[in-house]
């Protein structure tokens, strides 16, 4: 009966391993506001490649953009109940999770984009990717989209008291409505999928983003000026659900890891080629006036939002601030 056993051991061993090859792929969702032909766009389509080429028959990466399946407002609870499984937010819509996350918003923090990078590198910066786990949300990776361009439905926008009394759609971040109503102007939080309509229906007069999300959702035919003022970053963290991530099996999460180290290469070597691709297409297009801000006027923006820093000091830390303005030398 020893053998017995052994045999009907070994018997059921085969039927679950054979059960096992036969079993259907894990699929993962894989869901965001912005267009393909964007930074993070084309790092979720070379997730998805590198992914099931590294897992085959046992990975299915979907792909939602365009807040076609959750936009803003609903995807980070979507990935805590288990409806997706990776998403990629800005570093300003993070503030309910963590207020360390809010450094990003701080303005002018960062000289450029080398600079971000620079700090996301660093070991505070990684750090950070770790700091949502009590909430159940690990963060994967840092991409890049690129610098803040601001702006509205008017002639002139120079400097800050051209946008005094003038309504800007702002991405769901304290830091950025305190940097608004700073300006005197008035913030509203909007949903990414919103503001198109929102800026052409004259709910806003203005609003702040990068080129590539400026000419995807054509912000340029709703509005008049666009300053170049650089003077904020829109970048992301791709976050996943940190119990699913745990539970997957350890072959799989090894096969993920690499593809999503993969994939933010190459989203973050294609976000400043995109940006500046788009940055011509706008100029091109001749809707919007591109203005450049001189020196000066860039000087009046950036003295004008200071006070904000201020405000904000002490729920992210002033030692995680001064880390960050290390990344700048
Ligand atoms: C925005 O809401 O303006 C951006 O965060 C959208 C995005 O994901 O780039």
């Amino acid at each position: 009966s020893a053998i017995f056993a052994a045999l009907s051991t070994t018997f059921a061993l085969t039927l679950s391993g054979s059960a096992f090859a036969a079993q259907a792929p894990i699929i993962i969702k894989f869901s965001h506001v912005v267009a393909d032909a964007t930074p993070k766009g084309q790092g979720a389509i070379k997730f998805k490649e590198i992914a099931e080429k590294l897992l085959p028959g046992k990975v299915q990466v979907q792909i939602f953009p365009n807040s076609q399946l959750f936009g803003d407002a609903k995807e980070m609870e979507a990935v805590l109940l288990g409806d997706v499984q990776i998403i990629a937010p800005s570093l300003s819509k993070f503030d309910r999770y963590t207020k360390k996350v809010q450094l990003f918003d701080l303005p002018f923090l960062f000289d450029d984009m080398d600079a971000v990078d620079r700090f996301q590198h660093s070991a505070d910066g990684r750090a950070l990717l770790s700091s949502m786990t009590g909430k159940g949300i690990q963060g994967l990776a840092y991409w890049h989209n690129g610098m803040k361009q601001l702006s509205d439905s008017k002639d002139t926008l120079t400097r800050p008291d051209d946008i005094k009394g003038l309504k800007f759609r702002i991405q769901a971040s304290d830091v950025l409505e305190a940097q608004f109503r700073q300006l005197g102007a008035n913030p509203q939080k909007l949903a990414f999928s919103e503001v198109y309509q929102a800026l052409q229906t004259g709910v806003v007069d203005g609003q702040e983003n990068t080129w590539s999300n400026i000419y995807s959702q054509k912000f340029h035919e709703v509005q008049k000026t666009i300053a170049n003022t650089n003077h904020g970053v829109i970048d992301y963290m791709v976050v996943t659900n940190a119990k699913w991530w745990k539970g997957l099996p350890d072959d799989v999460r090894t096969g993920l890891e690499t593809a999503m180290a993969q994939a933010t290469d190459h989203a973050n070597k294609m976000a400043a080629e995109l940006n500046e691709r788009d940055r011509k297409r706008i100029i091109d297009a001749n809707k919007a006036r591109v203005q450049t801000l001189s020196k000066e006027d860039v000087a009046a923006w950036r003295k004008a939002m200071e006070p904000v820093w201020k405000k904000f000091e002490t729920q992210i830390s002033p030692e995680l601030i001064q880390s960050a303005l290390k990344s700048n030398t």
